[in-house]
Protein backbone atom coordinates (compact mmCIF):
# COMPACT_ATOMS: atom_id res chain seq x y z
CA UNK A 1 0.00 0.00 0.00
CA UNK A 2 1.37 3.60 -0.46
CA UNK A 3 2.27 5.47 1.98
CA UNK A 4 0.29 8.72 2.10
CA UNK A 5 2.59 11.97 2.95
CA UNK A 6 1.60 14.92 4.36
CA UNK A 7 1.48 17.03 1.13
CA UNK A 8 -0.51 14.08 -0.17
CA UNK A 9 -3.11 14.48 3.14
CA UNK A 10 -3.19 17.94 2.88
CA UNK A 11 -4.23 18.34 -0.86
CA UNK A 12 -6.65 15.29 -0.18
CA UNK A 13 -8.40 17.71 2.30
CA UNK A 14 -8.27 20.10 0.13
CA UNK A 15 -10.17 18.66 -2.64
CA UNK A 16 -12.70 17.04 -0.35
CA UNK A 17 -13.16 20.64 0.89
CA UNK A 18 -13.97 22.48 -2.52
CA UNK A 19 -15.75 19.58 -3.53
CA UNK A 20 -18.40 20.39 -0.50
CA UNK A 21 -17.82 24.39 -0.98
CA UNK A 22 -18.29 24.14 -5.03
CA UNK A 23 -21.18 21.08 -5.02
CA UNK A 24 -24.09 22.45 -7.09
CA UNK A 25 -27.22 23.42 -4.92
CA UNK A 26 -29.86 20.72 -6.06
CA UNK A 27 -33.79 21.12 -6.21
CA UNK A 28 -36.13 18.25 -6.26
CA UNK A 29 -39.53 19.76 -8.00
CA UNK A 30 -42.59 18.26 -9.19
CA UNK A 31 -44.49 19.74 -11.76
CA UNK A 32 -48.42 19.76 -11.99
CA UNK A 33 -48.78 22.48 -15.01
CA UNK A 34 -48.38 21.23 -18.56
CA UNK A 35 -45.07 19.25 -19.18
CA UNK A 36 -44.12 22.31 -21.82
CA UNK A 37 -44.75 25.07 -18.77
CA UNK A 38 -42.59 22.62 -16.28
CA UNK A 39 -39.78 22.46 -18.85
CA UNK A 40 -39.43 26.02 -19.52
CA UNK A 41 -39.20 26.87 -15.81
CA UNK A 42 -36.73 24.56 -14.68
CA UNK A 43 -34.76 25.51 -17.92
CA UNK A 44 -35.11 29.14 -16.52
CA UNK A 45 -34.31 28.78 -13.29
CA UNK A 46 -31.12 27.06 -13.99
CA UNK A 47 -29.96 29.36 -15.92
CA UNK A 48 -31.35 32.38 -13.54
CA UNK A 49 -29.40 30.36 -10.17
CA UNK A 50 -27.26 27.59 -11.51
CA UNK A 51 -28.86 25.28 -9.03
CA UNK A 52 -29.28 22.07 -10.92
CA UNK A 53 -33.46 21.02 -10.67
CA UNK A 54 -34.47 17.55 -11.13
CA UNK A 55 -38.61 17.41 -12.55
CA UNK A 56 -41.55 14.78 -12.55
CA UNK A 57 -45.09 15.92 -14.23
CA UNK A 58 -47.62 14.84 -12.07
CA UNK A 59 -51.37 15.80 -12.03
CA UNK A 60 -52.12 17.62 -8.68
CA UNK A 61 -54.40 14.59 -6.97
CA UNK A 62 -51.55 12.31 -7.76
CA UNK A 63 -48.95 14.61 -6.05
CA UNK A 64 -50.62 15.18 -3.45
CA UNK A 65 -50.37 11.48 -3.20
CA UNK A 66 -46.87 11.40 -3.53
CA UNK A 67 -46.58 14.48 -1.23
CA UNK A 68 -48.50 12.54 1.78
CA UNK A 69 -47.03 9.04 1.14
CA UNK A 70 -43.09 10.62 1.61
CA UNK A 71 -44.19 12.91 4.48
CA UNK A 72 -41.61 11.16 6.81
CA UNK A 73 -38.98 11.17 4.14
CA UNK A 74 -39.75 13.52 1.34
CA UNK A 75 -38.05 13.26 -2.41
CA UNK A 76 -39.44 16.19 -3.08
CA UNK A 77 -38.41 19.88 -2.18
CA UNK A 78 -40.84 22.07 -4.05
CA UNK A 79 -44.27 21.18 -5.92
CA UNK A 80 -45.26 24.04 -8.40
CA UNK A 81 -48.54 23.99 -10.30
CA UNK A 82 -51.93 22.49 -9.97
CA UNK A 83 -55.01 23.69 -8.79
CA UNK A 84 -54.99 25.41 -5.36
CA UNK A 85 -57.11 22.75 -3.26
CA UNK A 86 -54.92 20.16 -2.76
CA UNK A 87 -52.14 22.27 -2.06
CA UNK A 88 -53.93 23.80 0.72
CA UNK A 89 -54.91 20.52 1.98
CA UNK A 90 -51.51 19.68 2.44
CA UNK A 91 -51.20 22.69 3.74
CA UNK A 92 -53.48 21.87 6.89
CA UNK A 93 -52.20 18.60 7.04
CA UNK A 94 -48.40 20.12 7.86
CA UNK A 95 -46.88 18.35 4.68
CA UNK A 96 -45.93 21.85 3.60
CA UNK A 97 -43.69 24.94 4.70
CA UNK A 98 -44.36 28.64 4.81
CA UNK A 99 -41.94 30.58 2.38
CA UNK A 100 -41.57 33.66 3.83
CA UNK A 101 -41.64 35.17 0.66
CA UNK A 102 -43.46 38.91 -0.25
CA UNK A 103 -46.67 38.84 -1.69
CA UNK A 104 -47.30 42.71 -1.71
CA UNK A 105 -47.70 42.67 -5.53
CA UNK A 106 -49.52 39.96 -6.21
CA UNK A 107 -53.73 39.90 -6.81
CA UNK A 108 -55.93 39.68 -4.23
CA UNK A 109 -56.73 35.80 -5.35
CA UNK A 110 -52.95 34.83 -4.78
CA UNK A 111 -52.98 36.08 -1.21
CA UNK A 112 -56.45 34.67 -0.40
CA UNK A 113 -54.52 31.25 -0.86
CA UNK A 114 -51.29 31.97 1.70
CA UNK A 115 -53.79 33.92 4.12
CA UNK A 116 -56.11 30.48 4.20
CA UNK A 117 -52.90 28.37 4.53
CA UNK A 118 -50.75 30.65 7.16
CA UNK A 119 -48.26 30.80 3.90
CA UNK A 120 -47.63 27.86 3.08
CA UNK A 121 -49.17 28.39 -0.44
CA UNK A 122 -49.67 30.88 -2.74
CA UNK A 123 -51.57 31.66 -5.82
CA UNK A 124 -49.19 31.77 -9.33
CA UNK A 125 -52.35 31.78 -11.55
CA UNK A 126 -55.81 31.54 -12.46
CA UNK A 127 -57.93 29.87 -14.89
CA UNK A 128 -62.00 29.63 -15.52
CA UNK A 129 -63.37 26.07 -16.00
CA UNK A 130 -65.37 25.78 -19.31
CA UNK A 131 -66.27 23.36 -22.05
CA UNK A 132 -65.42 23.15 -25.59
CA UNK A 133 -66.68 21.64 -28.72
CA UNK A 134 -65.08 20.02 -31.80
CA UNK A 135 -67.10 22.16 -34.42
CA UNK A 136 -66.07 19.93 -37.43
CA UNK A 137 -67.41 17.10 -35.16
CA UNK A 138 -70.75 18.59 -34.19
CA UNK A 139 -71.84 19.67 -37.48
CA UNK A 140 -70.52 16.18 -39.22
CA UNK A 141 -73.22 14.27 -36.38
CA UNK A 142 -75.63 16.93 -36.45
CA UNK A 143 -75.45 17.75 -32.70
CA UNK A 144 -76.46 20.89 -31.18
CA UNK A 145 -74.00 23.51 -29.46
CA UNK A 146 -73.88 23.05 -25.96
CA UNK A 147 -74.46 26.46 -23.81
CA UNK A 148 -75.24 25.05 -20.42
CA UNK A 149 -73.70 22.58 -17.88
CA UNK A 150 -77.23 20.90 -17.88
CA UNK A 151 -77.30 20.47 -21.70
CA UNK A 152 -74.84 17.68 -21.09
CA UNK A 153 -77.20 15.58 -19.88
CA UNK A 154 -78.52 15.50 -23.00
CA UNK A 155 -79.08 12.00 -25.25
CA UNK A 156 -77.79 13.08 -28.02
CA UNK A 157 -74.34 13.46 -26.64
CA UNK A 158 -73.98 9.83 -25.71
CA UNK A 159 -70.22 8.57 -25.96
CA UNK A 160 -69.38 12.09 -26.61
CA UNK A 161 -67.97 13.87 -23.65
CA UNK A 162 -64.80 13.22 -21.91
CA UNK A 163 -63.87 14.65 -18.36
CA UNK A 164 -60.95 14.05 -16.19
CA UNK A 165 -61.05 11.68 -12.77
CA UNK A 166 -61.27 13.86 -10.06
CA UNK A 167 -59.32 11.53 -7.62
CA UNK A 168 -55.97 12.30 -9.41
CA UNK A 169 -57.17 15.41 -11.44
CA UNK A 170 -57.04 18.91 -9.85
CA UNK A 171 -59.17 20.32 -13.14
CA UNK A 172 -62.25 17.42 -12.36
CA UNK A 173 -62.09 18.03 -8.94
CA UNK A 174 -62.42 21.78 -9.70
CA UNK A 175 -65.23 20.69 -11.85
CA UNK A 176 -66.80 18.88 -9.10
CA UNK A 177 -66.90 21.41 -6.47
CA UNK A 178 -68.32 23.81 -8.73
CA UNK A 179 -71.18 21.76 -9.75
CA UNK A 180 -71.86 21.23 -5.60
CA UNK A 181 -71.74 25.07 -5.11
CA UNK A 182 -73.35 26.27 -8.24
CA UNK A 183 -75.96 23.39 -7.60
CA UNK A 184 -75.82 21.86 -3.93
CA UNK A 185 -74.57 18.66 -3.21
CA UNK A 186 -78.00 16.31 -4.47
CA UNK A 187 -78.29 18.11 -7.54
CA UNK A 188 -74.98 18.19 -8.18
CA UNK A 189 -74.32 14.27 -7.83
CA UNK A 190 -77.13 13.47 -9.76
CA UNK A 191 -76.63 15.73 -12.73
CA UNK A 192 -72.52 14.78 -12.62
CA UNK A 193 -74.33 11.10 -13.08
CA UNK A 194 -76.44 12.04 -15.90
CA UNK A 195 -73.97 13.75 -17.80
CA UNK A 196 -71.42 10.42 -16.69
CA UNK A 197 -73.85 8.69 -18.94
CA UNK A 198 -72.60 10.55 -21.87
CA UNK A 199 -69.04 10.15 -20.66
CA UNK A 200 -66.51 8.30 -22.92
CA UNK A 201 -63.46 8.41 -20.46
CA UNK A 202 -62.32 9.58 -16.95
CA UNK A 203 -58.83 10.66 -17.67
CA UNK A 204 -55.80 10.68 -15.57
CA UNK A 205 -54.74 14.46 -16.47
CA UNK A 206 -57.30 17.60 -16.60
CA UNK A 207 -56.09 18.59 -20.16
CA UNK A 208 -56.25 15.33 -21.51
CA UNK A 209 -59.87 15.70 -22.72
CA UNK A 210 -59.52 18.88 -24.67
CA UNK A 211 -56.43 17.31 -26.32
CA UNK A 212 -59.22 14.51 -27.39
CA UNK A 213 -61.67 16.81 -28.45
CA UNK A 214 -59.03 18.71 -30.87
CA UNK A 215 -57.91 15.70 -32.07
CA UNK A 216 -61.62 14.83 -33.04
CA UNK A 217 -61.49 11.74 -30.75
CA UNK A 218 -64.72 13.12 -28.78
CA UNK A 219 -66.68 15.99 -29.68
CA UNK A 220 -67.18 18.01 -26.23
CA UNK A 221 -64.57 18.36 -23.51
CA UNK A 222 -64.67 19.60 -19.54
CA UNK A 223 -61.58 21.31 -18.51
CA UNK A 224 -59.96 24.44 -18.18
CA UNK A 225 -60.49 27.29 -20.89
CA UNK A 226 -56.60 28.88 -20.94
CA UNK A 227 -55.37 25.10 -21.96
CA UNK A 228 -58.67 24.56 -24.69
CA UNK A 229 -57.46 28.51 -25.98
CA UNK A 230 -54.02 27.11 -26.44
CA UNK A 231 -55.45 24.13 -28.78
CA UNK A 232 -57.63 26.21 -30.49
CA UNK A 233 -55.06 28.85 -30.96
CA UNK A 234 -52.48 26.46 -32.50
CA UNK A 235 -55.42 25.05 -35.30
CA UNK A 236 -57.74 22.34 -33.90
CA UNK A 237 -61.24 23.02 -34.54
CA UNK A 238 -62.26 23.78 -30.88
CA UNK A 239 -65.23 26.30 -29.73
CA UNK A 240 -65.01 27.32 -25.90
CA UNK A 241 -68.13 27.61 -23.81
CA UNK A 242 -68.26 29.66 -20.86
CA UNK A 243 -71.64 27.64 -19.27
CA UNK A 244 -74.77 29.77 -18.97
CA UNK A 245 -75.08 28.77 -15.08
CA UNK A 246 -71.85 30.39 -14.50
CA UNK A 247 -68.74 28.21 -13.48
CA UNK A 248 -65.67 28.01 -11.52
CA UNK A 249 -62.12 28.59 -11.22
CA UNK A 250 -58.77 27.49 -10.34
CA UNK A 251 -55.76 29.34 -8.71
CA UNK A 252 -52.82 27.18 -9.16
CA UNK A 253 -49.86 27.06 -6.39
CA UNK A 254 -46.82 26.96 -5.41
CA UNK A 255 -45.65 24.87 -1.94
CA UNK A 256 -42.69 24.09 -0.28
CA UNK A 257 -42.74 20.84 1.31
CA UNK A 258 -41.92 20.00 4.66
CA UNK A 259 -38.90 19.20 5.84
CA UNK A 260 -37.33 19.89 2.18
CA UNK A 261 -33.66 18.78 1.73
CA UNK A 262 -33.08 22.25 -0.20
CA UNK A 263 -35.00 24.42 1.41
CA UNK A 264 -32.83 27.35 0.27
CA UNK A 265 -33.14 26.31 -3.50
CA UNK A 266 -36.98 25.70 -2.98
CA UNK A 267 -36.96 29.31 -1.60
CA UNK A 268 -35.24 30.61 -4.45
CA UNK A 269 -37.68 28.39 -6.57
CA UNK A 270 -40.81 29.95 -5.23
CA UNK A 271 -39.26 33.83 -5.69
CA UNK A 272 -38.52 33.09 -9.15
CA UNK A 273 -41.98 31.72 -9.89
CA UNK A 274 -43.64 34.96 -8.58
CA UNK A 275 -41.32 37.35 -10.35
CA UNK A 276 -43.09 39.11 -13.31
CA UNK A 277 -40.46 38.13 -15.53
CA UNK A 278 -40.79 34.60 -14.94
CA UNK A 279 -44.75 34.39 -15.14
CA UNK A 280 -44.63 36.89 -18.44
CA UNK A 281 -42.71 33.79 -20.34
CA UNK A 282 -45.41 31.73 -20.06
CA UNK A 283 -47.05 32.63 -23.35
CA UNK A 284 -44.18 31.19 -25.46
CA UNK A 285 -45.18 27.92 -24.63
CA UNK A 286 -48.56 28.97 -24.70
CA UNK A 287 -49.96 28.93 -21.40
CA UNK A 288 -52.76 31.19 -21.12
CA UNK A 289 -53.21 30.88 -17.18
CA UNK A 290 -53.73 34.71 -15.84
CA UNK A 291 -50.40 35.10 -13.99
CA UNK A 292 -50.46 36.31 -10.45
CA UNK A 293 -48.20 39.32 -9.84
CA UNK A 294 -49.78 42.76 -10.85
CA UNK A 295 -46.98 43.50 -13.05
CA UNK A 296 -46.80 40.14 -15.35
CA UNK A 297 -47.86 41.07 -18.49
CA UNK A 298 -51.01 39.05 -19.57
CA UNK A 299 -50.88 37.46 -22.45
CA UNK A 300 -54.24 38.88 -25.28
CA UNK A 301 -55.25 35.49 -25.30
CA UNK A 302 -55.70 34.89 -21.72
CA UNK A 303 -59.58 34.33 -21.31
CA UNK A 304 -60.68 37.81 -19.50
CA UNK A 305 -62.08 36.48 -16.20
CA UNK A 306 -64.01 39.68 -15.45
CA UNK A 307 -65.97 38.76 -18.14
CA UNK A 308 -66.84 34.93 -17.25
CA UNK A 309 -69.29 34.62 -14.82
CA UNK A 310 -67.45 33.43 -12.01
CA UNK A 311 -68.80 31.81 -8.59
CA UNK A 312 -67.29 32.68 -5.42
CA UNK A 313 -65.41 29.46 -5.25
CA UNK A 314 -65.09 29.07 -1.88
CA UNK A 315 -61.30 27.96 -1.27
CA UNK A 316 -61.25 27.06 2.30
CA UNK A 317 -64.16 25.02 2.67
CA UNK A 318 -63.41 22.91 -1.05
CA UNK A 319 -59.65 23.30 -0.02
CA UNK A 320 -60.28 21.23 2.79
CA UNK A 321 -59.13 17.43 3.90
CA UNK A 322 -62.45 16.19 4.77
CA UNK A 323 -64.94 17.62 2.23
CA UNK A 324 -62.23 16.25 -0.64
CA UNK A 325 -62.35 12.80 0.72
CA UNK A 326 -66.29 13.08 1.20
CA UNK A 327 -66.86 14.20 -2.22
CA UNK A 328 -64.50 12.00 -3.80
CA UNK A 329 -66.13 9.12 -1.97
CA UNK A 330 -69.48 9.82 -3.50
CA UNK A 331 -68.14 10.85 -6.57
CA UNK A 332 -66.57 6.74 -6.76
CA UNK A 333 -70.19 5.56 -5.74
CA UNK A 334 -72.77 8.02 -7.17
CA UNK A 335 -70.97 9.06 -10.78
CA UNK A 336 -67.90 6.10 -11.48
CA UNK A 337 -69.51 3.07 -10.66
CA UNK A 338 -73.30 4.94 -12.03
CA UNK A 339 -74.79 2.40 -14.54
CA UNK A 340 -74.53 4.24 -17.88
CA UNK A 341 -78.35 3.50 -18.88
O1 LIG B 1 -51.31 23.61 -17.04
C1 LIG B 1 -52.52 23.08 -17.31
C2 LIG B 1 -53.46 22.97 -16.13
O2 LIG B 1 -54.76 23.10 -16.64
C3 LIG B 1 -53.26 23.96 -15.00
O3 LIG B 1 -53.85 25.20 -15.23
C4 LIG B 1 -53.85 23.22 -13.84
O4 LIG B 1 -53.44 23.74 -12.61
C5 LIG B 1 -53.36 21.82 -14.10
O5 LIG B 1 -53.31 21.69 -15.52
C6 LIG B 1 -54.26 20.78 -13.52
O6 LIG B 1 -53.88 19.52 -14.00
P1 LIG B 1 -54.62 18.21 -13.54
O7 LIG B 1 -56.08 18.40 -13.76
O8 LIG B 1 -54.06 17.15 -14.41
O9 LIG B 1 -54.32 18.02 -12.09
Amino acid sequence: MKKRTALGITLFGLAVHSQAVFAAEELNVVCSAEQSWCDLMVAGFEEQTGVEVAMVRKSTGEALAQVRAESKNPKIDVWWGGTGDPHLIAASEGLTQASGVDTTDLLGWSVNLSNISDGKTVGIYAGALGLAYNSELLSEKNMKAPACWKDLVDVQYAGEIQVANPNSSGTAYTELATFVQLFGEDEAFSLLADIGKNVNQYTKSGSAPSKAAGRGETAISIGFMHDMVKLASSGFPLVIVAPCEGTGYEVGAVSIIDKAKNLESAKKWVQYSLDPATQSRSVEVGAYQVPSNSKSTVAPESPDLATIKLIDYDFATYGSTDTRERLLSRWDADVKNAPKN
